[in-house]
């Protein structure tokens, strides 16, 4: 994948606005994990998607939006947990986060992530426009994701004010020996259905799925293989969000040399103009990724 040159007028303010909201994001996330104990029940709100906010969405989004909204370079912020984007500031930047993937996972104490895309466009942009993208995973370690700049880095998060690089130039393994699909299987088409069945028949391969998109493409950065939520009967456009899913997803897996797709085309290739519109999605291996789309074809 290709580095993208900036549109903005001033590349240095980009790149430093970029290190700042990156550094926000580590500054936060142990804020956001402490805040999580006592809000692990349901607000009386619905998200623009129309499921029912958990305290912790709400409380993560004030928290990002403040932080990262009082950033110069950034001009709009935006999350799945608002109906419209709003303007931050005056800078060329704009910011779209889904504050807490995941979060019904947190009634039963499992994985939830933060995920952060950064935009060189008004939102909703397109992926083309991604200059960064990154997540934050509270398992029992708190490690964070970054994409920029080509390259795939990993950090774990001590405290509020210090992150360290574990690993850079992350890359998928070659042999990719994990995979997850998410979504109702009565509900998947039959192509898919006959895909998985494909999948799962490789004896090198086994199930890892935990029901929390972070955490499950996580294991795909760490062992290769294949992750998809994919098209359902019931819903053909999938359940996760373009602008704060599989768009800083796709970037990602595409910048540590794996392949994204909607089914058809890679995530990034993907056009819609609706802030809270939806997208089958599927990351891994270029090879698996290849399959899945000519047995949906
Ligand atoms: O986008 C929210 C999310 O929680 C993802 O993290 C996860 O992959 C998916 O929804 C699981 O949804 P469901 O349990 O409804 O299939």
């Amino acid at each position: 994948m290709a580095t993208k040159d900036f549109n903005t007028a001033d590349t240095a303010t980009a790149i430093q606005t970029i290190d700042q909201i990156v550094d926000v994001i580590a500054a936060t996330a142990p804020e956001i994990r402490t805040g999580l104990p006592g809000r692990r029940i349901k607000s009386e709100e619905t998200n623009p998607s129309g499921e029912t906010q958990m305290a912790a969405d709400v409380f993560a989004d004030d928290l990002l939006c403040k932080r990262l909204g009082a950033l110069e370079g950034v001009g709009e912020y935006a999350s799945e947990e608002r109906p419209e984007s709003i303007d931050v500031g005056t800078g060329d930047l704009s910011v779209a986060v889904d504050p807490l993937d995941g979060s019904s996972n947190l009634k039963p104490n499992n994985t939830v992530g933060t995920i952060f895309a950064v935009y060189d466009a008004p939102l909703p942009a397109h992926g083309r426009d991604l200059v960064a993208a990154g997540y934050v995973l509270y398992g029992p370690i708190m490690t964070m994701i970054v994409a920029r700049d080509n390259t795939v880095s990993e950090y774990v998060i001590t405290d509020e004010s210090n992150y360290e690089l574990v690993r850079e130039d992350i890359t998928l393994p070659d042999e990719g020996t994990v995979y997850g699909f998410g979504g109702r299987v009565p509900d998947w088409t039959d192509d898919f259905t006959e895909f998985a069945r494909d999948v799962e028949k490789d004896p090198s391969r086994k199930l890892r799925y935990g029901g929390s998109m972070i955490g499950d493409v996580n294991q795909i950065l760490t062992y290769g293989g294949i992750f998809s939520y994919p098209a359902l009967e019931s819903t053909p456009e999938g359940k996760l969000r373009v602008q704060f899913e599989t768009y800083p997803i796709g970037y990602i897996l595409e910048t540590a040399g794996g392949s994204s797709s909607d089914g058809e085309k890679s995530l990034l290739s993907v056009d819609k103009d609706d802030l809270h519109a939806r997208s089958p999605l599927h990351i891994g291996n270029t090879d698996l990724i290849a399959e899945l789309e000519a047995a949906l074809a």
